[in-house]
C-alpha cells in the first residue's frame, strides 16, 4: 500500500492488518498509546484545506508517537492565498524532504490527483493519506470506526449497523459502508429523511429507512451523522428543531435499538440537532473512545505506508 485514498477496493486482509497493528499500539487499558520510533527521520506534512479538530490533531499526535517530524501547513496564511497552485505548493513542500502528505480538501478527488502527481515526480516514494475529500471518502475515519466496532462487538458477521442522518453529503457514510460490507457485516442500514438518503444505496446492499425508530430497531451499532450544511448549496436544509423532532437520537428513541447497542459519531457533533446530550454523554456512547482509537489507527496507517516498497500505484 503506497497511498491510502479510499476504503473502496481495500482488501479485507489489509483492513484487519491495519486494525491489528493499531491494537498493538494501545496499552491494555486502551487509553494509553505507546510510542514506537517507526518513522524516525521521516517528515509528515499535514495539509488541510478544510477545517478539522480531530483528524488533524490525531494525525499530529500519531506521527509524533512514531517519532516523525511533523509540519502543519496553515493554509489560511500560506501562499495558496496569493494564487499558488496546489501542485506548486506540494512540489515546494516535497523539496523540503516530505515523506508523507496527509491531505484534507473540499474537492472530491484532490488527494488522488496529488498521489498521481507524486507517483510521477517521486516514483511512489512519497505517500498520500486522504484525511477527507469532499463527499467522496474519509478512509481513516472509517478505519477507526471499524476499530471501535470490533473492539466493542468483536464479530462483524453478526451485526446490524445503522448509519443515521445526512448520508447524501457524507464521506464518512460512504467509507463506513464500504468497510462494513468488506468486513462481512450482514445488515447495513441508512436512516434519514428522503432528501438526505440516496435511494440507490440499495444497489450496494444497504437497507434504506426514512423513520428513525424503525431504522434503528434491534441494531447493535448506531453511527450518527451531522447535517453537513457546508455541502448543501442549493438544497433544502431542514431547521434544527424540525430535524431533531424526527431524526434526533434521544434516550427514548434509543430504546428501539438492542439494549447493549453502542452509539458512535465521527464529530463534530451538533447537540440538540442530530443527537441529544443525554445520549451523547450516556452509557451507550463510545464517541470519545473513537477519538482515542483514532490515534492508534492513524499510527498503523502511517507505519504500514512507510514500510511499503511496492511500485507506484494509487
Ligand atoms: N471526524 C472528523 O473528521 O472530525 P474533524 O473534522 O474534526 O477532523
Amino acid at each position: 500500500l503506497i497511498h491510502l485514498l479510499s476504503i473502496e477496493g481495500l482488501p479485507k486482509a489489509m483492513i484487519h492488518r491495519i486494525l491489528d497493528t493499531a491494537e498493538s499500539f494501545l496499552s491494555v487499558t486502551d487509553r494509553e498509546i505507546k510510542s514506537v520510533p517507526l518513522l524516525r527521520g521521516k517528515s509528515v506534512f499535514n495539509v488541510f484545506f478544510e477545517n478539522s479538530t480531530r483528524t488533524r490533531t490525531t494525525f499530529e499526535i500519531a506521527a509524533k508517537r512514531l517519532s516523525a517530524d511533523v509540519v502543519n501547513l496553515n493554509i489560511g496564511s500560506s501562499s495558496t492565498a496569493k494564487g499558488e497552485s496546489l501542485i506548486d505548493t506540494i512540489d515546494n513542500l516535497s523539496a523540503m524532504s516530505a515523506d508523507m502528505f496527509v491531505m484534507r480538501h473540499s474537492e472530491s478527488g484532490a488527494p488522488t490527483f496529488l498521489a498521481q502527481h507524486l507517483n510521477r515526480t517521486s516514483g511512489g516514494s512519497i505517500h498520500v493519506i486522504n484525511a477527507g475529500d469532499g463527499r467522496h471518502a474519509h478512509p481513516t475515519q472509517a478505519l477507526l470506526d471499524m476499530y471501535t466496532i470490533r473492539h466493542f462487538k468483536k464479530d462483524f458477521t453478526k451485526l446490524r449497523v445503522a448509519i443515521v442522518g445526512d448520508i447524501v453529503h457524507s464521506r464518512v457514510a460512504r467509507s463506513d459502508i464500504h468497510a462494513l460490507t468488506t468486513l462481512g457485516c450482514p445488515e447495513v442500514r441508512a436512516v434519514g429523511p428522503r432528501t438526505l438518503v440516496p435511494q440507490n444505496l440499495e444497489n450496494m446492499g444497504v437497507r434504506v429507512y426514512n423513520d428513525l425508530r424503525e431504522g434503528i430497531k434491534d441494531v447493535d451499532v448506531i453511527i450518527m451523522l451531522r447535517l453537513q450544511k457546508e455541502r448543501m448549496s442549493g438544497a433544502f436544509i431542514p431547521s434544527a428543531q424540525e430535524y431533531f423532532k424526527h431524526f434526533g437520537l434521544t434516550e427514548d428513541k434509543l430504546k428501539s435499538a438492542k439494549p447493549d447497542a453502542i452509539v458512535m459519531h465521527p464529530g463534530p457533533m451538533n447537540r440538540g440537532v442530530e443527537i441529544d446530550s443525554a445520549v451523547a454523554d450516556g452509557p451507550q456512547s463510545v464517541i470519545l473512545n473513537q477519538v482515542t482509537f483514532g490515534i492508534a489507527v492513524r499510527m498503523a496507517v502511517m507505519s504500514i505506508l512507510a514500510s511499503s516498497k511496492g511500485a507506484a500505484s494509487t
